[in-house]
């Protein structure tokens, strides 16, 4: 097991892994693997789009020990338990609107102290504003129409300086070539003031999908 190269990503050589936080425990059935006497969570890039990020060669990676990440569309937390494994010394604000998704959702962040669930609506941040202090990353999942703007509002509203944000090409116009669709998210955030560092496509591993990765 050695560093993939971006912080706290690891790799055999073959597969990526984060150190579990929750020793003992998998989110999602993926494979734990000791090595070393330290405990490692596969990070399965057909789960998770921001392993297909990374396995896409995906080069832009905001998240650093200490970072504080709003993690906007958590689910039942398949990504955001990785981001919490890399993140030690920091936090992950998840927010998710389905109560369902976020029933699964509770049980990983109270493994993890620094994982912190809200169900809430993403587009209306004053919901969560009262337990999010500031963060340096948002990462944004969600589908659902006007990705970009949503990711702008909470962007802007946390003074965030970095991000990631997934853009489901058919969340925004199921007719539309999603490479036009990934442009225009790409104008919207910089007509927000955001610099796009990278636009990265996330086929086959989750069709239609994109990855942006922005700065202040
Ligand atoms: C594709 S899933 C996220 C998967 C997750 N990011 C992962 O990798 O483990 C999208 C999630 O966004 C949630 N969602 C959709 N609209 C939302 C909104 N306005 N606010 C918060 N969550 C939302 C959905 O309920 C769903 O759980």
């Amino acid at each position: 097991m050695h560093t993939a190269g971006l912080e706290g990503v690891f790799t055999d050589g073959e597969r990526l892994y984060t150190r579990n936080s929750a020793p003992g425990t998998s989110v999602y059935g993926e494979r734990l693997v000791t090595f070393e006497g330290v405990q490692y969570r596969e990070w399965v890039p057909t789960r998770s789009k921001l392993a297909a990020y990374i396995r896409s060669g995906g080069t832009f990676f905001p998240l650093h020990a200490d970072s504080r990440v709003l993690y906007l569309g958590a689910a039942s937390g398949t990504t955001a338990s990785h981001v919490a494994d890399i993140v030690t010394a920091g936090t992950v604000y998840c927010v998710e609107i389905s109560p369902r998704s976020f029933r699964d959702l509770v049980p990983v962040c109270e493994a993890r102290p620094n994982m912190v669930p809200f169900l809430a609506d993403a587009t209306k941040p004053h919901e969560y504003s009262f337990g999010v202090s500031g963060v340096d990353v948002v990462y944004q999942d969600i589908a659902q129409k006007g990705q970009a703007q949503i990711f702008l509002k909470n962007f802007k509203a946390f003074s965030a300086r970095s991000g990631l944000l997934v853009i489901k090409s058919r969340s925004e116009d199921v007719t539309q070539d999603p490479a036009r669709t990934y442009e225009e998210a790409r104008r919207q955030l910089q007509a927000g003031g955001l610099k796009v560092r990278e636009i990265v496509r996330l086929d086959p591993m989750e069709k239609d999908h994109a990855m942006i990765a922005v700065m202040l």
